[in-house]
């Protein structure tokens, strides 16, 4: 009941002005159906059959007062206007069209949460939905693990496997993926993952604003490259296999979201990059190095023959140069 009555102003108002117009039907409908008419009566009350002004009555004073009144409040347009117009851009200034995008900017990160949290905070936002990403990728989008039926089409008697499934950290997203690509995986999911589709076009519930609001989240929540960069150089060193199977292995390596990986660098979301396989791709160390740390836009090329589909994350804000460079050598010898 709270829920309903929870009305914006802008409700309220319209909610009154329906009120007082059905009020005014009623209250008209009473009084005509209790007024009686007697023949002849129209020929006094019908205002157009009483006697009007004769030709010297409309033209004289009576005119010449009408035009005065029309000339006055032409004259009063023709100087007001200009009037406003010239202070329209100290007040747009004084608006502050910054500060303005700003407070969007804020709306938007503030719907953003509550798509992204589990269920109604507090204070409780019925209003808002919640898609509950937090149960699957922590609160704040720290990172954490999905449950998820495998089955197996070769073997389609067996007993299906319930695993455990690596959500992504997603306080790091936007340092890993440009804008659009993070808004074609909102949109589409992660089929064969525990990742739903989200955004109309990919079977989900959300529409594009909404996907964009999910997005300021991702971009409100994001970390400090630097800070980043510091703790993962203390927690993994410049062990190429070690950064490999941290932050590679889950889409290079089948099975390594689940515990359970197979060949290393064997190929699951990403391309098999072993038996040489990267160093066919990427001729010289330069370009393979260029390409773990940032990529390149969904289209293009790169290496020998590659072109980008926007799925692979860039490095850059993540790992140090050393750090990657020891990846590279370690994929190049896979
Ligand atoms: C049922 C669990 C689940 C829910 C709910 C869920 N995700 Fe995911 N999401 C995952 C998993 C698991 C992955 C990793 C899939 C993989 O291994 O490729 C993922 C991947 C992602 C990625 C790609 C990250 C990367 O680095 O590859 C983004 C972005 C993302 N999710 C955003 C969201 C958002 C935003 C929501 C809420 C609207 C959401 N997810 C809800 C499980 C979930
Ligand atoms: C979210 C999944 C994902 C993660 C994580 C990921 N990759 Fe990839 N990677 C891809 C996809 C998908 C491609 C194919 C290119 C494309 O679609 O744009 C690819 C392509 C590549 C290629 C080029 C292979 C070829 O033959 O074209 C290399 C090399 C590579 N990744 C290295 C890495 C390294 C190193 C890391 C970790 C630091 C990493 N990837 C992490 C998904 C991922």
């Amino acid at each position: 009941m709270t829920e309903l009555l929870a009305v914006s102003s802008q409700q309220r108002i319209g909610l009154a002005v329906v009120l007082v117009m059905l009020v005014s039907w009623v209250l008209f409908l009473l009084s005509a159906s209790k007024r009686t008419y007697e023949p002849g009566i129209e020929l006094t009350a019908a205002p157009n059959r009483k006697v009007y002004y004769d030709d010297e009555g409309m033209e004289g004073k009576r005119l010449t007062k009408y035009l005065w009144w029309a000339f006055g409040s032409l004259a009063i347009s023709a100087i007001v206007l200009p009037v406003i117009w010239v202070r329209e851009p100290f007040r747009q200034e004084g608006a502050g069209l910054d500060r303005g995008k700003e407070y969007f900017h804020e709306e938007a990160v503030k719907r953003g949460e509550w798509y992204f949290e589990a269920s109604p905070g507090d204070p409780p936002t019925p209003r808002e939905p919640h898609y509950g990403c937090e149960n699957c990728h922590g609160k704040k989008g720290v990172g954490g693990v999905a449950q998820y039926t495998l089955t197996d089409p070769s073997k389609p008697d067996a007993i299906p496997q319930q695993v455990q499934w690596v959500a992504p950290p997603l306080n790091t997203v936007m340092l890993r993926f440009r804008h659009d690509e993070v808004k074609f995986i909102l949109t589409y999911g992660r089929a064969g993952t525990p990742m739903p589709p989200w955004g109309i076009a990919g079977g989900g519930a959300l529409n594009d604003q909404q996907l964009e609001d999910l997005i300021a989240y991702l971009e409100h929540i994001k970390l400090d490259p630097k800070e980043v960069k510091e703790a993962n150089l203390k927690e993994y060193g410049t062990d190429g296999q070690k950064l490999f199977e941290a932050f590679c292995a889950r889409c290079h390596t089948q099975g390594a979201s689940y515990g359970q990986p197979s060949v290393q660098g064997g190929g699951a979301l990403g391309p098999d990059l072993t038996g040489g396989a990267t160093l066919r791709q990427f001729p010289t160390v330069e370009q393979h190095v260029s390409w773990v740390t940032e990529t390149v836009e969904v289209g293009k090329q790169y290496g020998q023959r590659g072109i980008a589909s926007g799925r692979m994350p860039f490095f850059g804000d993540m790992l140090t140069p050393e750090q990657i460079k020891a990846i590279v050598e370690y994929e190049r010898s896979l």
